[in-house]
């Protein structure tokens, strides 16, 4: 019998294979009684602080439905407006909200803010993004995956292509080695995750049967791929002035057709945890091809706008995994 009632969500790390399959399948469960238009009110009274020292759209927006979806109240706090982080510590902030809410979400820099907000506040903290970790993406990532992909966890090859060393790498690996898939990094090698995260990773491998590879290889490793996931090339809160360098080692990595062709899938399914740099509607993407003349970044537009683009599903999943991850910790799962 699982119960997580009380726990806080940080990262994947904490959470067991069949604690993971556990939330996949909740997740399942309120995205079907949703469609049937049959939702229960499981956080009804519940008042939780939604903490975002960065930007978002899907973070936020599937923290904001899920909690009216379930009867919560929520309270959305950035930086500029609060004193967190600059007139308060997150310490004395973390006892406040501790005394006035009943869960928080934090998006924000150090993973160790999270690990404080939990610490100091006592309630379950639900990690919306740091710079080292992103574990709700991987929850949606996981359900979407199984969605699609007709094969059990630890047959399926997933393919992350990119910056391997950002948060959604990082979360991907951890989520990937704990319920034992065959999950492989493809990067320069300049851009390796953390060491000590991989061999931890690998530890986990040896309970759930998973395997990983990290390699600067793109033709050796994608062969038979059943995913290709990829994510931008500079994250938020990392300096402009790295874009060109960022560009020049990874513009080999880039998901496009010649990629897609390599892994000899016809079935491959690509995946982005959004948003992404696919085509020139965007501002940033803009200026870079004025300055560069590239069209598209990490995904050209013809695969994320390609039958095996799973992406929009994926960001809709944000919603339910999140929903299923505050009434697992928070929520009322008797009703
Ligand atoms: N994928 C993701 O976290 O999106 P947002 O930055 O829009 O929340
Ligand atoms: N790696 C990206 C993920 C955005 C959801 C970033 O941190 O900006």
């Amino acid at each position: 019998m699982i119960d997580l009632k009380g726990k806080s969500f940080l990262t994947l790390k904490d959470f067991t294979m069949e604690e993971i399959e556990y939330l996949l399948d909740l997740s399942k469960r309120l995205k079907i009684e949703k469609r049937n238009g049959n939702q229960k009110k499981r956080l009804e009274n519940k008042n939780i602080a939604l903490i975002f020292e960065k930007e978002s759209l899907r973070t936020r927006c599937s923290f904001e439905v899920s909690a009216h979806d379930m009867g919560a109240n929520v309270t959305y706090i950035n930086s500029s407006e609060s004193h967190i982080g600059s007139g308060e510590s997150l310490k004395d902030s973390a006892r406040v909200l501790g005394r006035m809410f009943d869960g928080i979400e934090y998006r924000g820099f150090s993973q160790r803010n999270v690990e404080i907000l939990a610490e100091y506040s006592k309630l379950p903290v639900w990690n919306g993004l740091t710079d080292e970790d992103h574990p709700t993406q991987v929850l949606a990532d996981f359900l979407t995956a199984k969605e699609y992909v007709n094969k059990p966890f630890n047959e399926m090859n997933f393919v992350y292509i990119g910056d391997g060393r950002n948060n959604v790498a990082n979360a991907l690996m951890i989520g990937a080695s704990k319920v034992g898939m065959n999950f492989k990094i493809i990067t320069p090698k300049s851009l390796f995750p953390d060491n000590n995260l991989v061999e931890q990773c690998k530890k986990y491998t040896e309970i759930s049967g998973g395997s990983i590879t990290v390699s600067d290889n793109i033709s050796e490793n994608v062969n038979g791929a059943d995913i290709v996931y990829t994510d931008v090339w500079l994250s938020m809160g990392e300096k402009e002035e790295l874009w060109k360098d960022r560009i020049d080692i990874l513009i080999p990595y880039q998901v496009n057709k010649q990629l897609i062709d390599l892994c000899n899938n016809n079935e491959v399914k690509f995946m982005h945890c959004l948003p992404s740099f696919h085509n020139l509607d965007t501002s940033i993407a803009r200026k870079i091809h004025d300055k560069l003349g590239l069209e598209a970044l990490e995904v050209t537009d013809e695969v994320f706008e390609s039958e095996n683009s799973i992406v929009f599903d994926e960001a809709e999943n944000r919603l339910h995994t999140i929903k299923a991850v505050m009434v697992a910790t928070l929520g009322n799962q008797d009703i």
